[in-house]
């Protein structure tokens, strides 16, 4: 099993490497990762390359037993490309991202492409026959700093390329996109601009001012133009090396379809940080991260940067408590992790970065950290079994689309609208009942419950593929502003809940965005919000009404018998109170596993084992008995503040 770090042997004095290395074998580490940001040391000027400081870092890590992954270099562009090359992304003000930070880079620019397409070459010649390289790392974190969208003269050209391949006449796209509103319409596939600043912006705060067709489609072709640079880069390696490749994603982290950038590579690996400067993710959201990591390829993955220490970049972010970087360790592992690597091994001196600590603090001493993670490594190597090509029994299924998130993006419907909330509001509330909870898209059967939440662009197939899984016995959960929408963000004429009235046996007659919390009663009881649509059954039963404003009594949430199976609509948002009854409902009727334990207590079912994580300061006392396989003892019931347990099914 992968246990690592990452590592930045450039960022210390040769004189100091071996030791580091015996240190790192001493935690337990048997990986690193490295190179991700070294271009300027690997190429110093155009045309001039020499991997020697790696091929030495990688050979004094391999003494002490530990194998290498390899980042290739291309997020952080050495001063010569940018100096020489037109490389630099533009923001949608025209401005120019100036260099002297890291991901500043357009996917687009052909230079850029170029570059990077000699480097990577150059690297993957050079180590094409070193055999402690184990994998390979592209670039790093696509998307991060906000650096998916473009809005440069190369990207414009690459834009209406795009659009041609797909609308082949300017006729179809003015139809499809409706440009007459306004006096839009193009005349050719070069006129079509980029969706950049312009006269309503500021206006009407953030909100986008484009045509929401242009909008939408841009969000699609700046993700793809990540995907084919990401692609452009494993075709290279692919010529010299078979070792696996990955990507570090990031998590919830939206702007690019991590479906596709997914698609081409070996593994996902991803980088988690729990409780960094900017906050601390409630322990469902982060355990809803690993899921969506899982998801994309429904395949285990790795964790490429997992948090060691507090975290930050201008201000030091909360310290892990004690044995907390082991809990989240695993967390991830139950989630689908099946390798760590933790970021980074020793505390940056300079940089950035000074105060996002690693596993060792800046004088290099190890203290309680690193003991921790070496207490956690034996453990794990003992339970490999138990995560290296094991896998959840999951009920559930959430479908995230990144279609419709973009979508929803663009036209949120409602104040306080947020299509990631929406999703992760079920996640949530399935994760408090110890559902096994999957975030992904597609093969509906696996599962007993599918929530397709506000699916408003229905790709072709898809309403037949969900009849088939529900007349099968599946339970579907559908819920408001959902499939009214086509391809090009236009709106269809039909009445909401659009393609799914049959599915949900229902008609939408009238809707809302309350202006102050509305009530509703029956199987959940609490408050909506943002949304409100005032349902007429047609087939379904009606399951919860409100009661307030005009359309007190009417429904609010309906359930249709539908062959063997059935179809929940959910015409509001609903407060946790309401949401945990709901969901405890829709469990009950569709048979799904629940377990309940204390709050702030997560567990996690797999066919030969259970785990459980504690996620409380405090001791917790769950009702369970077993075999501990991690203690090697009959489980007490009794878990330790932070406290985990895997136990023998
Ligand atoms: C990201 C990056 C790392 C580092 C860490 C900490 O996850 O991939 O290079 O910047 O954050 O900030
Ligand atoms: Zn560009």
């Amino acid at each position: 099993m992968i246990f690592g770090v990452d590592y930045y042997p450039e960022h210390w004095d040769r004189n100091e490497w071996e030791n580091q290395a015996k240190l790192m074998r001493e935690g337990g580490f048997n990986t690193v990762r490295m190179g991700e940001f070294a271009w300027k040391l690997f190429e110093k000027q155009e045309g001039e390359f020499d991997f020697s400081f790696l091929d030495e870092a990688i050979e004094i890590l391999a003494k002490e037993g530990i194998k290498t992954i390899l980042g290739t270099p291309t997020a952080a562009p050495p001063k010569w490309l940018v100096t020489k090359y037109d490389v630099l992304l533009r923001d949608k003000y025209g401005r120019k991202r100036e260099w002297g930070s890291r991901r500043e880079c357009c996917s687009n620019s052909p230079d850029y492409i170029e570059k990077s397409q000699i480097i990577v070459r150059e690297m993957a010649k050079h180590y094409k026959d070193n055999e402690n390289v184990i994998a390979y790392q592209i670039d790093n974190e696509f998307g991060c700093h906000d650096s998916t969208r473009c809005y440069c003269e190369h990207c414009q050209k690459a834009f209406s390329k795009w659009l041609k391949a797909k609308y082949k006449n300017i006729e179809t796209l003015n139809k499809k996109w409706g440009t007459v509103f306004w006096s839009l319409q193009y005349d050719s596939f070069d006129e079509v601009i980029l969706p950049g600043y312009t006269s309503c912006e500021g206006t009407y705060g953030d909100r986008w001012a484009h045509n929401p067709a242009l909008d939408l489609e841009f969000s699609r072709f700046s993700s793809d133009s990540w995907v084919k640079y990401q692609k452009m880069q494993i075709d290279i390696l692919r010529e010299y090396t078979s070792v696996p490749i990955t990507h570090n994603l990031m998590g919830h982290h939206s702007s690019i379809d991590y479906y596709k950038l997914s698609d081409d590579l070996d593994f996902v690996s991803w980088d988690n940080y729990p409780d960094n400067q900017w906050g601390t993710s409630e322990y469902e959201y982060v355990s809803m991260a690993h899921e969506i990591m899982r998801g994309v390829k429904d395949k285990n993955f790795i964790v490429m940067e997992e948090q060691a220490g507090a975290a930050g970049w201008d201000i030091v972010g909360q310290t892990p408590r004690p044995g907390q970087l082991r809990l989240w360790t695993y967390q991830a592992l139950a989630h689908g992790g099946e390798g760590m690597v933790y970021f980074r091994f020793r505390s940056a001196l300079f940089g950035m970065e000074q105060y996002w600590h690693g596993v060792l603090d800046h004088d290099g001493v190890p203290r309680r950290r690193f003991y921790e993670l070496q207490k956690t490594g034996r453990e794990l190597q003992k339970l490999e079994k138990y995560f290296v090509d094991n896998k959840n029994d999951y009920d559930v299924l959430i479908e995230k689309s990144y279609d419709n998130l973009w979508a929803h993006g663009i036209k949120s419907h409602a104040k306080g609208y947020n299509y990631e909330n929406h999703l992760y509001s079920f996640y949530k509330a399935n994760a408090d009942k110890n559902v096994m909870c999957a975030v992904s898209r597609g093969d509906y059967d696996k599962y007993k419950v599918v929530y397709l939440p506000a699916y408003n662009i229905v790709e072709d197939g898809k309403v037949e593929k969900l009849t088939e899984y529900v007349k099968n016995g599946g339970t579907l959960v559908l819920t408001f502003r959902s499939g009214t929408r086509g391809d090009s963000n236009e709106i269809k004429p039909i009445a909401l809940p659009g393609v799914f009235s049959e599915l949900a046996g229902i008609s939408v007659d009238d809707f809302d965005a309350p202006r102050r919390p509305v009530k509703i009663k029956g199987k959940a009881e609490g408050n909506a919000n943002i949304w409100c649509d005032i349902i007429t059954p047609k087939t379904a039963k009606t399951i919860a009404t409100y009661d307030s404003e005009y359309y007190k009594g009417n429904g609010a949430i309906t359930q249709n018998e539908y062959g063997k199976g059935r179809v929940f609509y959910i015409g509001c948002d609903l407060d946790g109170k309401a949401m945990a009854e709901l969901v405890g409902y829709i469990n009950e009727t569709a048979n799904v596993n629940t377990v309940s334990a204390p709050n702030g207590v997560e567990v996690i079912r797999r066919n030969d084992c259970i785990i459980l994580l504690n996620h409380n300061e405090s001791e917790a006392e769950v009702d369970m008995k077993g075999y501990s396989v991690l203690n090697n003892c009959e489980f007490t019931g009794k878990l330790d503040g932070y406290g985990v347990e895997v136990l023998k099914r």
